[in-house]
């Protein structure tokens, strides 16, 4: 396996991988776009910080890309449709900066009220400008957190403890999670009208692109201060420019940048009352060797092991989960390859059934698992754990997860209900013993099969000798029989018989058993 590295980061990501067998490493820094495309095509991982952008271009190039690992938090600097659609999973590092960035943020918010590098460059300049630089003290004064993730969390505390009086917006926590960091949760209007220090800790997504514009800076208080050192773009650095001039804003102290680095004409470059680092956010040594040592070892386990973690565009499963999830993810896959080899005509929606103790469980990955196995044996496309939503979404296959109430003679059991334009077809699986996979249920027939290796589908009449035929004809043909399963729904009428056998079966000898004596239909099926 080959990683490139494009982006300047800590050693240690090197030593990690380059310690790792079967894995060896390039580091390769300011490429141009053109030069990445060309070289892209012979790695299997990407490693990156902010300053490589993996667009849909890069990724569409990446013939043997599998993981694309962002050293840092925002991935927005990688085409996330682009690498899910191609089955690439991309990672980061949460939490690995968080502290280091949150410190910047206050940092900032107390150079800007105190006006440390305007009074620095004066001092440089040989001037002495007391009346100047004139700050105003934080103590006391209402600090208002757009976003109370990992990083705005963290300011929070800080802020707290420099005796502020915290309020935040951030619709997707709770009110419980907010007493608990001690701040309170507003509107975004609320906040903007009772703010004297705004900090922004979004990321940067459709939603939150512009979110402070001219529009916002009308409902702030008289005076407010802005830090941003999440994303550039989340304010709009024109209206902002604009506020400042108008006075409602009396300073900003902004790390990141719409366009980095930012041109000779931005307007921030020219205002005083802006205070300015390149994007220094996450730049401090225990960070950097954080977030280096934290990706190189998510790539090598997940090249090697095939353990995903921290992963943004597929459910990362925690090693714990792992161990009860592992068995259920593993029926959930052959379930939906059996599916899949037995289906026929176009698949209209794909129903995920739980019953018993799995629905104590997130089953997202055991559904996402069902899908893949399904899509993988239907489709051409490639299908993999990290696509396999995207490409039944992107055929319009409707996808339903039910967690069932429904008493079921096994402790668990997933069903896969596929519906088609003429049929519905059902397969019903089940964790026996020490988790050993079954397949219970094939449509209306109950039965007990392993689903296992090479196995023949037979629904035929349930009549005498039909078992007694297929044995014949198998043996005469060298196929081994290892195991058969039967099921029937009443005497006389229909049954079906699930057989294991050694060696693949040819096209021919399908055929011979489809002539033979009450049989209706014959599949093969490999697991
Ligand atoms: P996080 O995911 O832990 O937190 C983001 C928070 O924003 C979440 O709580 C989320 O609910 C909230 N949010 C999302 N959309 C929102 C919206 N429309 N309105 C209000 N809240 C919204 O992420 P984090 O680790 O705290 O990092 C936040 C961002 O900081 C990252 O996405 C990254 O862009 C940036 N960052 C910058 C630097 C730097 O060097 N300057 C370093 C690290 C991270
Ligand atoms: C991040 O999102 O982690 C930051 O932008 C840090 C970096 O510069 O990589």
């Amino acid at each position: 396996m080959k990683i490139l590295i494009s982006d300047s980061m800590s050693n240690k990501a090197v030593e990690i991988l380059k310690a790792t067998p079967g894995i060896t490493v390039d580091v390769i820094t300011n490429l141009k776009p053109e030069e990445l495309k060309a070289k892209i095509k012979d790695y299997h991982g990407l490693v990156v910080r902010s300053a490589t952008k993996a667009t849909a271009e890069i990724i569409e190039a990446a013939e043997n890309l599998k993981v694309i690992g962002r050293a840092g938090t925002g991935v927005d600097n990688v085409d996330m449709n682009a690498a899910t659609k191609k089955g690439i999973v991309v990672m980061n590092t949460p939490g690995g900066n968080t502290v280091t960035t949150a410190e910047h943020a206050v940092a900032m918010m107390m150079a800007l009220s105190r006006k440390i590098p305007q009074a620095t460059a004066s001092m440089k300049r040989g001037e002495w400008e007391k009346k100047k630089f004139e700050g105003t003290e934080v103590t006391g004064k209402t600090l208002g957190i757009l976003g109370v993730g990992n990083i705005g969390s963290v300011v929070a505390s800080r802020a707290l403890g420099l005796r502020m009086n915290v309020i935040a917006y951030d619709p997707f926590i709770s009110t419980e999670a907010a007493d608990k960091i001690g701040i309170s949760l507003v509107t975004m209007d609320e906040l903007f009208k009772k703010s004297d220090f705004i900090s922004i800790h979004v990321p940067l997504t459709n939603e939150t692109k512009n979110l402070v514009n001219a529009e916002a800076f009308q409902k702030m208080k008289k005076g407010v201060k802005i830090i941003n050192c999440a994303r550039g773009g989340i304010v709009s650095e024109k209206d902002l420019a604009e506020a400042i001039k108008a006075k409602i804003v009396s300073g900003a102290a902004f790390d990141v940048f719409e366009k980095e680095p930012p041109a000779a004409d931005n307007p921030l470059l020219q205002l005083d009352e802006v205070i300015l680092t390149p994007h220094l956010g996450a730049s401090t040594f225990e960070a950097q060797e954080n977030v280096a040592i934290a990706i190189a070892e998510q790539i090598a386990d997940y090249l090697t092991t095939g353990t995903i973690r921290n992963a943004v565009n597929v459910p990362s499963i925690p090693a714990e989960l792992l161990v009860s999830l592992g068995a259920y993810i593993s029926l959930g896959e052959k379930l939906g390859s059996f599916q899949g080899q037995i289906l026929q005509g176009g698949i209209e929606e794909i129903t995920v059934e739980y019953s018993g103790e799995v629905v104590s469980y997130d089953v997202a990955p055991i559904t996402i698992a069902c899908i893949k196995g399904l899509l993988d044996k239907v489709l051409d496309t490639y299908v993999n754990f990290v696509n396999a939503p995207f490409v039944a979404k992107e055929r319009g296959i409707k996808v339903v997860e039910v967690k069932s109430s429904r008493p079921t003679d096994f402790a668990s059991s997933i069903t896969i209900k596929v519906r088609t334009k003429d049929a519905e077809n059902i397969v019903e699986g089940a964790l026996f013993g020490k988790k050993e996979p079954r397949i219970v249920r094939i449509d209306k027939f109950f039965l007990d099969a392993v689903p296992e290796g090479y196995l023949l589908l037979l629904q035929n009449e349930d009549k005498p000798g039909v078992i007694g035929n297929v044995g014949t004809l198998l043996a005469a043909n060298n196929v081994n029989i290892a195991r058969l399963h039967l099921g029937r729904q009443s005497t006389g009428g229909e049954a079906v018989s699930v057989w294991s056998v050694d060696t693949p079966l040819s096209k021919g000898l399908i055929e011979k058993v489809l002539k033979l004596p009450h049989m209706i239909s014959a599949h093969v099926i490999e697991l």
